[in-house]
């Protein structure tokens, strides 16, 4: 059992590190995995099964009696979300269950303490990190087994056991475990929905979040304890948030409804739909966190596993126009979308045009432009009224997935602002 003096990892405090030191390697990132793995994996059904088939308390904790798991490796996690180009990770600490995959003092409901008897978070921790990846920890603050949760007025007592949990908890996670980079809370609202109040108050989250800055200055917290904090959260579909503000888009590989291992799940999205999710967070300066859902046993399933290499494989060739992306203000019209890196400029083809792929309303001199999915030079002319036109592409797309056009400019990119719509009309008149 791991007992250690709570004290910050580093020198750093709150106050010396500004917003934008702590979130530079998160901007830099833009690829993480997320993991649901917890005891509802052996109910085969995803994570929320204990609330939907509303499964008793005593007889949901018999799952731990189940839980062990003989095939866990996660160096096999790690070097799997690396090869994808994935830069960061973030695991269920523990889910909606209450089921703590790391030693807890104030639980007897953790892996350590059930047939698993292992610290998964700290194995995990330590693949991870070996990896060269950063390393989070997903907490949901609420916890199906108090009915204070469900019913916080009439069960006091039980309310306030679970946010004094939350509080031990968090501080466990951020004593125990070394460098901690995310801390990604989830479940932050109360009786379902129903309770009106202010939920940071009921969490006492400021405190906390307090606590988690003084032990770990740098890290990133996202938005999901009734505070703002670092990052904003947007779940199954990938929406920017204004300029300046950190965000992450979270999303499954299967269907919408479940995070958790679900043993039948066939409509699992396609490598090129996932990567134009990527694509889509990184031209808006965000991130993407793709889940996975392992077997109870701890390996994961090949149809995640396919797509993630695939991904790797395409990050290896377009990656550049990924990692630290910015956002570029040029059109990108029916044929796909842009990302950007200072004076460069990089056009995602999502849907690939031919021979030719015309960009309008380019105000900025283009000095050259390339196909990364092969290397080779190609032509470019900038007509009236801003019209760019890239030609010598290949006929058929080089990529089957989304071929990038890297484009270096005169600066940093910018579109003409057309005030007159009628002046290309008029330009061939003339
Ligand atoms: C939701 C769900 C949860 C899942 C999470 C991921 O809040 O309750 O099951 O872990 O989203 O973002």
């Amino acid at each position: 059992m791991v007992k250690k003096k709570s004290k910050a990892v580093s020198k750093e405090t709150p106050a010396t590190l500004t917003y934008e030191d702590r979130l530079a390697w998160f901007h830099e990132a833009r690829f993480g995995l997320f993991i649901h793995w917890g005891l509802y994996s052996l109910l085969e059904r995803g994570e929320w099964a204990m609330f939907q088939e509303r499964i008793p308390r005593d007889d949901y904790a018999k799952l731990a009696d189940r839980f062990r798991p003989k095939h866990f490796n996660p160096h096999a996690w790690a070097e799997m979300a690396r090869d994808a180009g994935m830069k960061y990770a973030v695991l269920t600490t523990r889910h909606h269950d209450g089921f703590c995959l790391f030693d807890s003092q104030v639980s007897e409901f953790t892996a350590p303490k059930t047939a698993a008897k292992r610290d998964l978070v700290a194995e995990y921790v330590e693949a991870f990190r070996k990896a060269g990846l950063k390393v989070g920890f997903y907490y949901s603050l609420l916890d199906w087994r108090f009915p204070g949760y469900f019913m916080p007025t009439k069960y006091k007592k039980s309310a306030a056991d679970m946010v004094a949990q939350f509080h031990a908890q968090v501080r466990e996670l951020m004593t125990n475990y070394g460098h901690i980079d995310v801390l990604w809370y989830d479940g932050g609202w109360i009786a379902h929905g129903a309770y009106a109040k202010d939920i940071a108050a009921f969490w006492k989250s400021a405190e906390v979040n307090a606590m988690a800055r003084e032990l770990q200055p740098h890290i990133v917290i996202n938005n999901r304890s009734g505070i703002d904090e670092d990052l904003d959260t947007p779940e199954q579909h990938v929406t920017a948030s204004q300029a300046g503000r950190g965000w992450e888009s979270c999303m499954t590989i299967g269907d919408s409804c479940g995070w958790g291992y679900i043993r039948n799940n066939p409509n699992m999205k396609t490598v090129t739909q996932l990567l134009q999710h990527l694509v889509t967070a990184a031209a808006g300066e965000g991130n993407f966190l793709l889940n996975v859902g392992p077997r109870p046993d701890g390996t994961i399933r090949k149809g995640e596993r396919k797509r993630l290499a695939a991904m790797g494989e395409w990050l290896k060739v377009n990656g550049e126009a990924i990692y630290g992306s910015q956002r570029c203000s040029l059109h990108g019209g029916m044929i796909g979308m842009w990302t950007r890196k200072g004076n460069t400029g990089y056009l995602h083809v999502l849907r690939w045009p031919g021979k030719e792929a015309v960009v309008p309303l380019v105000k900025t001199a283009v000095k050259s432009a390339r196909l990364l999915a092969t290397g080779d030079r190609l032509q470019v002319r900038q007509e009236h009224n801003g019209r760019l036109v890239i030609g010598g592409l290949p006929k058929s797309p080089p990529d089957p997935h989304i071929a990038v056009i890297k484009v270096k400019f005169d600066g940093p990119p910018e579109s003409l602002d057309e005030r007159d719509k009628a002046a290309w009309i008029e330009a061939q008149a003339e």
